[in-house]
């Protein structure tokens, strides 16, 4: 990226939002041939070439969108959902990010994750046993919801009879992140807030009593030795991390099950050699990935292409774009499970101060829930594939109809 300050600057062009919603990675690939950046609605833009969206995601002239701001932005009245989101570390920057993401940044990291993987296998697989044999199924509500729900839910010590009445709430509110603020069900996702918060908050009174051997456990007892944050915010921030993994893992498992089922040399290979999944679980995130685009908010005035981007203007990083740009992958459009070219951080998860604190898990979910299928159900049948709608922010998956002899 490069400032000309004594160019003259160029106008971005302007494109609709709804003409990318159809054939997004066709849109997104002639827009990219032609120009680095399009202009979606006054001040907000889009970005579309990897040499620009990686380094704008660090760029010491752009920040994460504050909490106060989004909920601005979709005009959510006051009350639980809204001061759950202006809490949030994932909407906040410098020491308050810091303060409150450094709990989760060591309760998830890639060790404790790794050692949790046979538990995670054991979830999956209860999954994999319960879905219907001999009659056609949603995929998508019978096994990718239950994914992340059961996963967590199992990985915080949530007692497994609770879990649907925590993974209806958890989907609920995962609606307040939709790139379009979905008003009309505002009631119902304000309510899910205040039960999900009153709910984590029980079991954290609960461990406080009598300490476990789980995760929540280690998060109030790492909690407690710092204090650094607010009892509310702990709370807060761990319905964050929940709601975090929870669309974006089961649009991407269903998009994943679906891509292979519909290459079934690919399927073969996968039960004929286990160590090819994790290859798969990235190229399935790289190909259609649930999360299309991530936000910045320009600092400072940037120039850019001989384009003037004036400070507050909201950045949306199209890494869905980028990791379709050919100057990052070869033969971008090929989906290829043995793709050699993916960089060692996957940018699906973002990169820099705010890049997923989930990454690991969800690969982890994926890649076990893959194999469990791939042992308890290898004839599955895909009837009618799934589609990944939108372009931007969490992208929404329809139903998948799929069938298990
Ligand atoms: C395929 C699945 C997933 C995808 C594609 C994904 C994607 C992302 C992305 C792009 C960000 C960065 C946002 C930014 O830079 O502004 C992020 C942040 C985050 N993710 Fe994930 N995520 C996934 C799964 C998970 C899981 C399983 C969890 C936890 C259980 C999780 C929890 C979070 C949290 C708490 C943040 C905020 C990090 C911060 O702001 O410091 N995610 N995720």
């Amino acid at each position: 990226m490069h400032d000309h300050a004594l160019s003259v600057a160029a106008h971005p062009r302007t494109v609709d939002p709804a003409v990318l919603n159809d054939a997004p990675h066709a849109r997104l690939a002639e827009l990219r041939e032609e120009t680095s950046l399009v202009q979606l609605k006054p001040n907000q833009y889009l970005v579309l070439r990897a040499e620009h969206v990686v380094p704008l995601f660090t760029d010491p002239r752009t920040r994460q969108i504050e909490g106060p701001e989004f909920v601005a932005i979709h005009q959510i009245p006051e009350g639980n959902l809204a001061r759950f989101l202006s809490d949030l570390f994932l909407f906040s920057n410098g020491a308050a990010h810091r303060a409150k993401r450094s709990l989760f940044a060591r309760s998830f990291a890639h060790r404790i994750m790794r050692e949790a993987r046979g538990q995670i296998r054991a979830v999956a697989d209860g999954i994999v046993d319960s879905l219907p044999r001999g009659r056609s199924f949603d995929f998508v509500d019978a096994m990718a919801a239950r994914v992340p729900a059961d996963i967590i839910g199992a990985i915080l010590g949530l007692p497994a009879c609770d879990s649907r009445y925590f993974a209806e709430r958890v989907y609920s509110l995962a609606r307040a992140f939709s790139p379009i603020y979905p008003h009309e069900h505002h009631r119902e996702i304000e309510n899910a807030a205040g039960e999900l918060y009153d709910y984590v908050e029980e079991q954290l009174c609960l461990r406080v009593a009598a300490p476990r051997d789980d995760l929540l456990t280690a998060l109030v007892t790492d909690w407690h030795a710092e204090r650094n944050i607010p009892f509310e915010s702990l709370v807060f921030q761990i319905v964050g991390v929940i709601i975090g993994g929870s669309d974006t893992t089961r649009a991407a498992f269903a998009m994943l099950v679906s891509l292979l089922l519909q290459r079934p040399d690919d399927w073969a290979a996968l039960r004929a050699d286990p160590a090819l999944i994790p290859g798969a679980v990235n190229e399935g995130m790289r190909y259609d990935p649930s999360v299309g685009s991530i936000p910045r908010v320009t600092k400072a005035p940037i120039r850019f292409d001989g384009i003037d981007l004036p400070p507050g203007a909201v950045l949306r990083l199209s890494t869905m774009s980028a990791m379709r740009d050919p100057a990052l992958f070869d033969e971008p459009d090929r989906f290829d499970i043995r793709r050699s070219d993916h960089p060692r951080l996957h940018m699906v998860f973002g990169i820099g101060p705010h890049r997923c604190v989930g990454d690991m898990l969800a690969r982890i979910e994926m890649e076990e829930s893959l194999a469990a299928i791939l042992d308890a159900a290898p004839d599955i049948r895909l009837e009618t594939p799934p589609q990944m709608l939108g372009f931007g922010g969490l992208r929404q998956i329809t139903p998948m109809q799929v069938r298990i002899p």
